[in-house]
């Protein structure tokens, strides 16, 4: 297994540090977090981004406002935990895991039988062992990945799109997972990175973490996609997940949909890597997926430059729904599966378990 070296949270010394992710390339400046407001401040504005690291972040959000609390009454903490819960579920709509997390986080704070600080200090180590979970589980989607590579004595050209990388992970990332185990093993020629639009989580994030790690990394506009594979450019394409239904729809960044399109019409295998705590199960399709709106101002702000034109409207969706029918595989922790027999695979482990 490889190691992973970028961490966007990292706890220490009591406090959170989060990589500042609005700031990179330019700047590599880390922020620190003290309060559970202002790891929502942080989630919203996008400090800290990309599903499971918001899941962790806001994990460790539920534990900076429970040590706030001062009280030796388990039912008030409870009562005030849920709050503070709720807060956090309010930061961003679209990726479960943030809510999965939040769940988790709360369900260990009702089971933990004990006193306050008690319940504090389990807050405190669940936080840590879900992150520590899903280094562990980007691991092992890359090296799963490694099974979708077409078989080929000649090294492959990836295209991925928004990031899902360490910077969305706990670290090695997932879409970024597969590169960095096909880059470990010699597979990989290089990583085409979608620029990704209005954000640039491509150009700026994707880009970066290759760079840092001499993975061959050439950033495309969105619209350059299909061309590209026209011209044999692409061998595969791999994408991270915010929320997987259970009938294998799948909701990522918007331009995400296009681009499995665009590989349908060109033979491109189209392969959605993400973890377990992806899927929500509760959810039989992707028209259930509730999809982030941003403000228009990341679309008419480019650089210094704002092409805001009065008289026309803007629109902002962060996220689109793949559906299921173009996706050949779900690489997760567990191995690799097709979307369609996820729901069967979910209810055979349940049984064995
Ligand atoms: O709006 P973002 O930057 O949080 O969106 C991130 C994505 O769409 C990622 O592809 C997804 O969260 C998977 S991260 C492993």
């Amino acid at each position: 297994m490889a190691s992973a070296t970028i961490y966007p949270v990292i706890w220490h010394d009591n406090k959170v540090k989060l990589i500042d992710q609005t700031r990179l390339p330019q700047r590599y400046n880390v922020v620190e977090i003290s309060r559970c407001e202002d790891m929502a401040q942080a989630i919203r504005t996008m400090i800290v981004r990309g599903a499971p690291a918001i899941g962790i972040a806001a994990a460790y959000g539920m534990y900076l406002g429970a040590r706030e609390i001062k009280t030796s009454d388990r039912h008030k903490l409870l009562q005030e935990l849920d709050r503070i819960a709720q807060m956090l579920r309010e930061t961003r709509p679209t990726a479960v895991n943030l809510f999965w997390a939040i769940s988790r986080m709360l369900k260990t704070a009702y089971e933990t039988l004990g006193t306050v600080e008690e319940i504090k200090a389990t807050l405190l180590k669940t936080a840590q062992t879900i992150q520590q979970e899903d280094l562990e589980t980007c691991q092992a989607i890359g090296d799963h990945g490694l099974s979708v590579l077409p078989k080929t004595s000649e090294k492959v050209n990836i295209l991925t799109h928004c990031n899902a990388g360490s910077l969305a992970t706990a670290g090695y990332g997932t879409a970024l997972g597969v590169i960095r185990s096909a880059h470990r093993e010699n597979r990989l020629q290089k990583v085409y990175a979608d620029e990704t639009r209005p954000r640039l989580q491509g150009a700026k994030l994707t880009a970066w973490e290759c760079v840092q790690e001499n993975i061959p990394v050439t950033v495309i506009t969105d619209s350059m996609a299909a061309h590209c594979m026209q011209q044999n450019k692409i061998d595969l394409v791999v994408v991270g997940a915010d929320r997987i239904a259970a009938n294998g729809d799948t909701a990522n960044k918007i331009g995400t949909y296009s681009l499995a399109i665009v590989a349908q019409a060109h033979n491109v295998p189209f392969y959605v890597a993400a973890p377990f705590s992806t899927i929500d199960f509760e959810l039989s399709s992707g028209q259930q997926i509730p999809i982030e709106e941003r403000d228009t101002a990341e679309i008419y702000h480019l650089g210094n430059t704002n092409f805001q034109l009065q008289g026309a409207e803007f629109y902002n969706p962060a996220f689109d729904v793949t559906p299921a029918n173009l996706i050949a595989g779900i690489i997760t922790e567990k191995g690799v599966i097709k979307p369609e027999n996820l729901l069967d695979y979910h209810t055979n482990l349940r049984i064995k378990e």
